[in-house]
């Protein structure tokens, strides 16, 4: 397994109004990977972030950023995290040059301006670097936050709901984006409720709800373990209703007759296809046509948090 950068183990947190937000969280992040952690409102994910960045106080358990314990060596695990916080906040009359290279001066990093200047063009936001940031759009304030967060050159980048009420061009600009940084080395964790999100952009997902991770896995494998396919035939000639012969098969006429569905676990070594297939033949039934179906990411979270 490549090495873990960020390490939770059995962090947990109680806010001083009692709300338990997180239950005793272990969770390794790669490096160079994007993991997103998707979670229903309230889950817990801006407050795992802010003990991470350290901002809120874990009530119990460790946290490691590059072997960094962010208590004891905060200084030097803050730096290595850059943060895209949820809720915009803005200095409105600063230009966005100054905003950009004080971020940086934070972490009493020496200025940079080659740095600066790479960030802001890689970010579109190079011929706007003297604006003052009340007459930037929408779109080029969010990037100017990730310019913000990326000024002290961390490795590994928080992006707490990157798109929420964002339009669809810039968000499919913003997934983009985070691609290309991840193509540079930095390692992303990004928070979403939005499940084509994840599974657009993420190489691994957590499921956060009610303050637990209930799952971690690849994506890809997320898919394929979860997944149920469905097989639809268009048939030559509608039926009225489905033959005897064919009862023994997970079978469903759709369409009004025309079509007929199986249902099948993608995780199978045996589909049953072949079977179906000889059983049309047998039965004399014909079909014109035929479709894969798989079912989505947002079948498989829907499922999850019911079931918790
Ligand atoms: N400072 C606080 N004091 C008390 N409770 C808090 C505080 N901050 C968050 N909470 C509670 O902790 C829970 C988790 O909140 P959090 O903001 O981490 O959720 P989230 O997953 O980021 O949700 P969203 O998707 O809405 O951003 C919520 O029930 C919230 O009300
Ligand atoms: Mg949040």
């Amino acid at each position: 397994m490549p090495e873990a950068i960020l390490s939770i183990a059995g962090v947990s947190k109680r806010y001083a109004s009692g709300h338990h937000a997180l239950r005793n969280i272990s969770l390794e992040i790669r490096r160079g990977e994007i993991f997103a952690l998707l979670g229903p409102n309230g889950a817990g994910k801006t407050t795992l972030i802010g003990i991470v960045c350290g901002i809120v106080n874990a009530s119990e358990g460790r946290i490691t950023v590059g072997g960094h314990d962010i208590v004891r060596d905060y200084r030097a695990a803050r730096a290595m995290i850059g943060l895209v916080p949820q809720e915009l906040t803005t200095d409105a009359f600063e230009t966005v040059w100054k905003v950009t290279s004080f971020s940086r001066g934070l972490f009493g990093l020496p200025a940079n301006p080659a740095h600066i200047e790479k960030v802001l063009r890689s970010l579109s936001l190079w011929d706007k670097k003297d604006a003052r940031i009340r007459t930037l759009s929408g779109g080029m304030k969010r990037r100017l936050l990730i310019a913000k967060a990326l000024a002290h050159e961390p490795q590994v980048l928080f992006l707490d709901e990157p798109t929420a009420g964002v339009d669809v061009e810039l968000r499919r600009e913003m997934w983009e984006l985070v691609r290309g940084l991840r193509a540079t080395g930095v390692t992303v964790i990004l928070t979403t409720h939005y499940i084509d999100e994840a599974e657009e952009m993420a190489d691994r997902i957590g499921v956060i709800s009610k303050g637990e991770i209930i799952l971690v896995e690849d994506k890809e494998e997320l898919m394929r373990k979860l997944g149920k396919k469905q097989l639809t035939l268009q048939l030559a000639q509608p039926l009225a209703q489905l033959p005897g012969a064919l009862a023994e098969f997970p079978l469903q006429l759709a369409a009004g007759g025309s079509a007929l569905t199986y249902t099948y676990d993608a995780r199978g070594e045996h589909s049953g296809i072949t079977e179906l297939l000889q059983g049309l033949e047998r039965a004399g039934i014909a079909f014109k046509d035929l479709q894969t179906q798989q079912s989505s990411l947002e079948d498989i979270f829907i499922s999850l948090v019911r079931e918790q």
